[in-house]
């Protein structure tokens, strides 16, 4: 793993992840696990990788750390087919529910939201604790929130990591703030125990003072931010008595996870050019 790719994610294995888990629970933040990996397109693989995920369910119960998990559809087959991703997700959903933890499901790029969207509904039926992510980029989004506060499911709200056309969603970052700033209030609004994850001052700046303003206490919502980004900020907001979760990548297959970072910031990527020239 290369030096900046540390950064973000916290490890290749297990134990490496775990222990970054204790440091930020030490510091009063929450965290959800990811183990890297997407568009995998072996039905056996994608089900290994939904044991892998149980494994972890499992360890986290019985390290006493406080961890939930975060997956990605297309790792748990939804490139195979809708019905082996449904299944492995289900003994997902269905393990974390025996030791009463919680499963998020990341929102890849457009052409998957609507398929994600559809099987996040059918495990919700049965199952409250699996939530879903919504990105503001997307023109969708408004009604796609109000379908899920009337299913009752809990919403992770982000900007949206994805390279998406004008056709499906907001291209300038003005436009995309003016969205999430409307989204979270409507999330807000509604009551239920959401997530707000971003980095971003204004946008946690207006979700603080809209709460203020609507006197939502700090516990009936929470902030989430990566791992390795703004990290004074997570222990500030921590430190503010708001709810704070940290997103925890780890595994071997980062590459992806890590490319979206550097192309996030271009900071990042000058960062990486001058370390790559300096050889
Ligand atoms: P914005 O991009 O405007 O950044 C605001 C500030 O944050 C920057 O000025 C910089 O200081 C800092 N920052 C942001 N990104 C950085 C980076 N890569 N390196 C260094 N500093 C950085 N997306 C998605 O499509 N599906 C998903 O399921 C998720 N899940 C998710 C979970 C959590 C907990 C978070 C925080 C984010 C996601 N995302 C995501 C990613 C999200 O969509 C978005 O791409 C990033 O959070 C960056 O957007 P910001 O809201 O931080 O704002």
């Amino acid at each position: 793993m290369t030096f900046l790719a540390r950064r973000f994610i916290a490890g290749e294995t297990k134990e490496e992840a775990f222990q970054a888990v204790r440091v930020l629970n030490g510091l009063g933040m929450r965290t959800t696990l990811d183990i890297l990996g997407e568009n995998v397109t072996s039905r056996e693989m994608a089900c290994n990788l939904a044991d892998s995920y149980i494994n972890i369910i499992d360890s986290i119960a019985e390290a006493g750390i406080t961890a939930n998990v975060s997956l990605k559809l297309t790792q748990m087959g939804l490139d195979v087919s809708d019905e082996s991703c449904y299944e492995n997700v289900r003994r997902i959903i269905k393990a974390a529910a025996a030791r009463r933890n919680f499963v998020r499901v990341d929102m890849e790029g457009s052409n998957y939201t609507e398929r994600t969207l559809r099987l996040v509904h059918k495990w919700a039926e049965k199952y409250d604790n699996v939530g879903a992510v919504i990105q503001a980029m997307l023109y969708r989004s408004e009604p796609d929130i109000i379908e899920l506060n009337r299913r009752g499911i809990r919403v992770r709200l982000c900007k949206g990591a994805y390279k998406e056309p004008p056709s499906v969603a907001f291209v300038k970052k003005d436009d995309v703030n003016k969205n999430y700033v409307k989204l979270m209030k409507l999330l807000l609004d509604n009551g239920l125990y959401h997530s707000m994850a971003t980095h971003d001052d204004a946008m946690i700046s207006m979700t603080k003072e809209y709460a203020a303003l609507k006197g939502i206490p700090k516990d009936r919502y929470e902030f989430q931010m990566l791992y390795g980004i703004n990290r004074s900020a997570q222990a500030h907001l921590a430190r503010e008595g708001h709810g704070v979760l940290i997103y925890v990548p780890f595994g071997k297959h980062w590459f992806p996870y890590y490319y979206r970072r550097l192309r996030e910031r271009k900071e990042n990527i000058i960062f990486l050019a001058r370390h790559l020239l300096r050889g």
